[in-house]
């Protein structure tokens, strides 16, 4: 199994926390929910980001990764893993049993961008077994996309089972990217 792809957080979010994120008034009503996840040992529930892009789902699900990483080390929490779903995939596409030892390993899993440009079935096949296996487990799911969950082209049964283990959050703004 090749693992160098898993766990690898982008450089440019290194140094993305909610301390230095702009919060805009339409997304202060989840400021606090993600401070106060940020102070617990354990989570019960993932954190789904979803909206437009450029607004910073990234840079807010990397905060909470890095946040459960500082929690694994200093408190012994338990184990978060980074991917892009797209690795995911390629990984999955590699090695038929990636996915079942993927969700062995690790606890907390920050899924970045799923489906961003609509899923083919392959990834519709990734993402259906992911999320099974993390369900299974009773693991903790987040993860961005540009689209509500509610709109993926997806079996239903995925889409129930996130609704259970996993509060969406619609991220609100202009894209940063434009501005800058
Ligand atoms: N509200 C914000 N406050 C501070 N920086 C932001 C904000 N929104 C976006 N950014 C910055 O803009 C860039 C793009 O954001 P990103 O998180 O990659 O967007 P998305 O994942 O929603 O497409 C990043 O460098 C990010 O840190
Ligand atoms: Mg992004």
């Amino acid at each position: 199994v090749r693992k160098y792809l898993v766990g690898q957080l982008s450089g440019r979010f290194a140094d993305k926390f909610l301390e230095n994120f702009h919060w805009v008034k339409e997304n202060l009503w989840f400021k606090d929910l993600l401070e106060g996840l940020c102070e617990q040992k354990e989570w019960e529930k993932g954190v789904g980001l979803v909206g437009d892009v450029g607004v910073g789902k990234t840079h807010l699900l990397s905060a909470l990764y890095k946040n459960r990483v500082w929690w694994s080390v200093i408190a012994g929490g338990r184990v978060p893993v980074w991917v892009t779903f797209s690795d995911l995939v390629a990984e999955c596409y590699e090695d038929k049993s990636f996915l079942r030892e993927f969700v062995e390993m690790y606890d907390l899993f920050f899924v970045d961008d799923i489906g961003s440009v609509g899923m083919d079935l392959r990834e519709m096949n990734v993402l259906r077994e992911l999320v099974f296996r993390i369900y299974d487990k009773s693991k903790v799911f987040c993860y961005t996309s540009n689209l509500s969950r509610d709109n993926w082209n997806v079996d239903e049964r995925v889409v129930d089972r996130l609704r259970e283990i996993c509060v969406e959050i619609v991220v609100r703004g202009k894209s940063f990217r434009e501005g800058m």
